[in-house]
């Protein structure tokens, strides 16, 4: 069963900014990884899962409820940190988390000081006076406050040191452990591939490409060197609709990024030119990704 469902999302901001007909979805238990640049559209997906932006066209929902319409009932069951952590600056930590545990109903002391511990947070202080990852620490203290079921969280680690990062992600298998549902949406590679189960990956609004984890694990993509001995044919086959990671026009050679199913198809094209080289590796998932983060002026202006 589908606990998170985004069908054909769209919210245009103009000048090519916004989302655009993204779809995707998360099982019950499953941890779905939410990659891409800056600006390419994570935090505006998940803001539209909390219902605090109606889409222009498709829709978002959570456990079959629409999330612009029903949110409050929604929200009962989901922890969300957001990409920016906005809070009181009047309150001191120990009176946010009370005030947090007021709205939600919540008499748990002991979760509160398990995750107070866990994530070595003292909340005495002021909140204006903490640093950025004091801050971080408190959002997540107050995000998982309820033990939600449904977690939606807006690059968790950045602000946190190396070390409570991997405090983070290991509280994160833990959760995933519980059958928790996890949407995480992060610029680190390393925290992707440790705890998620699928991988989707956005970039201008637009989700380009899923991958399953453990694909990642065993060699993602392949990867064809080519290089090639007349410049005319050398250029014909730049103009095929492949990915093209590099092209060097000045020696005639290129990397072509290709998918096991289209293998085949890549072969019998290759096999109607005259080369001087061809080498094959498999791509890791930073390689890949770095793919969608480079500047497609790079690309020669070849798709
Ligand atoms: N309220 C808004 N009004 C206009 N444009 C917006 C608004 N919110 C987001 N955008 C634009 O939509 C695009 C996607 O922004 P978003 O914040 O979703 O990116 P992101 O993937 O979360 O990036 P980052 O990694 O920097 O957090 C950006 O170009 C941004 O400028
Ligand atoms: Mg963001």
């Amino acid at each position: 069963m589908n606990v998170i469902e985004v069908q054909n999302l769209t919210k245009d901001y103009g000048h090519g900014r916004g989302i655009f007909d993204v779809s995707f979805s998360v099982a019950k238990g499953e941890t779905l990884g939410f990659l891409g640049p800056n600006g390419a559209g994570k935090s505006t997906t998940m803001r539209h899962l909390m219902g605090f932006s109606k889409p222009q066209s498709g829709n978002a929902k959570i456990n079959s409820m629409d999330c612009s319409k029903n949110y409050s009932r929604i929200l009962e069951n989901v922890g969300y940190l957001p990409g920016e952590v906005a809070l009181p600056e009047g309150l001191n930590g120990t009176e946010f988390i009370k005030m947090m545990q007021g709205m939600r109903k919540n008499k748990n002391n002991d979760r509160v000081n398990y995750l107070l511990n866990t994530f070595k947070l003292d909340p005495s202080g002021s909140v204006k006076k903490m640093s950025i990852g004091e801050k971080r620490k408190l959002a997540v203290v107050t995000a998982f406050l309820d033990d939600p079921d449904i977690l939606l969280l807006d690059e968790p680690t950045s602000g946190l040191d190396p070390v409570m990062q991997e405090i983070f992600i290991d509280f994160i298998r833990g959760e995933k452990k519980r059958g928790k549902t996890i949407l995480l949406s992060s610029h680190i590679f390393s925290e992707v591939e440790a705890v998620c189960d699928r991988i989707a990956i956005i970039k201008d609004g637009k989700l380009v490409s899923t991958v399953n984890a453990d694909d990642v694990k065993h060699g993602l993509k392949n990867i064809f060197t080519l290089t090639f001995s007349v410049k005319s044919s050398f250029e014909k086959f730049i103009k095929n609709d492949f990915t093209f990671d590099k092209i060097f026009f000045d020696v005639l050679k290129c990397n072509v990024l290709v998918n096991d199913e289209d293998t085949n198809k890549f072969i019998n094209e290759v096999s109607k030119y005259q080369l001087t080289g061809m080498q094959e590796h498999s791509v890791s998932l930073e390689e890949y990704f770095m793919h969608f983060y480079e500047n497609d002026k790079k690309f020669g202006g070849v798709k």
